[in-house]
């Protein structure tokens, strides 16, 4: 099945490191990430799943959840956090999903047939409170994600929900912000950014950003 920006997240139940998970009641109201990694044991998975465990923090502060998956079973999970805990100096704090019969993966496009016929690639899946798919992004065995990367993203989806503005590219938290272009009316972009804003063209207005609830 492919899923598009959107989309309702398919709910499913399946086993994990934390026992059998229906995965709307693991996310309740909350943002959700799922993500996916090729194997166990593997070295750039071990940094990737630790790294996760270490912003905790961070997902907690922005009311997101978090969950692992790949297609190896419930025991070598748990093996495994072992390690991912004694070498990444941190508790992996997070479920993994034992998809040992593809299940998720194929709900969710995870097995990408020409990078491998049974492992899952490295895919990952923002979900907002309303359980609709917000970001999707696929990135090669060979090359770890950027947990920062995500953050932000998330940052900018809890902010543009909230005010009509977009990020621009390479946004950080507490930048300026850019007006979206479908509102024209001057009035109503006075009241909605008393900070004020430029104008560069018709099109590309930079307000401070505004406060986030
Ligand atoms: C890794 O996580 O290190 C990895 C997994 C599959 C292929 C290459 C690297």
């Amino acid at each position: 099945m492919t899923i598009r920006l959107g989309d309702i997240a398919p709910d499913f139940t399946q086993d994990s490191s934390e026992g059998i998970i229906n995965f709307y009641d693991f996310l309740g109201d909350s943002w959700g990430i799922l993500f996916s990694h090729p194997a166990d044991y593997t070295p750039v998975c071990t940094t990737e799943l630790g790294f996760t465990a270490k912003l905790k923090d961070e997902f907690s502060k922005r009311g997101v959840k978090a969950i692992a998956l790949s297609v190896d079973d419930v025991e070598s999970h748990k093996g495994w956090i072992q390690d991912i805990n004694t070498t990444q100096n941190t508790t992996v704090n997070f479920p993994i999903i034992a998809d040992q019969d593809r299940k998720v993966s194929t709900l969710y496009d995870f097995i990408h047939p020409n990078a491998s016929e049974t492992l899952t690639v490295r895919s990952l899946v923002i979900i907002d409170p309303n359980k609709k798919v917000r970001l999707i992004i696929t990135y090669p065995a060979s090359t770890g994600r950027n947990f920062h990367e995500i953050l932000r993203v998330v940052d900018s989806l809890q902010l543009t929900d909230n005010h009509k503005v977009a990020t621009p590219a390479n946004w950080q938290h507490g930048d300026e912000v850019v007006i979206v272009p479908s509102l024209k009316d001057e009035e109503e972009i006075k009241q909605r950014f008393p900070k004020g804003y430029k104008t560069v063209t018709p099109y590309l207005r930079l307000t401070p950003q505004p406060e986030t609830k």
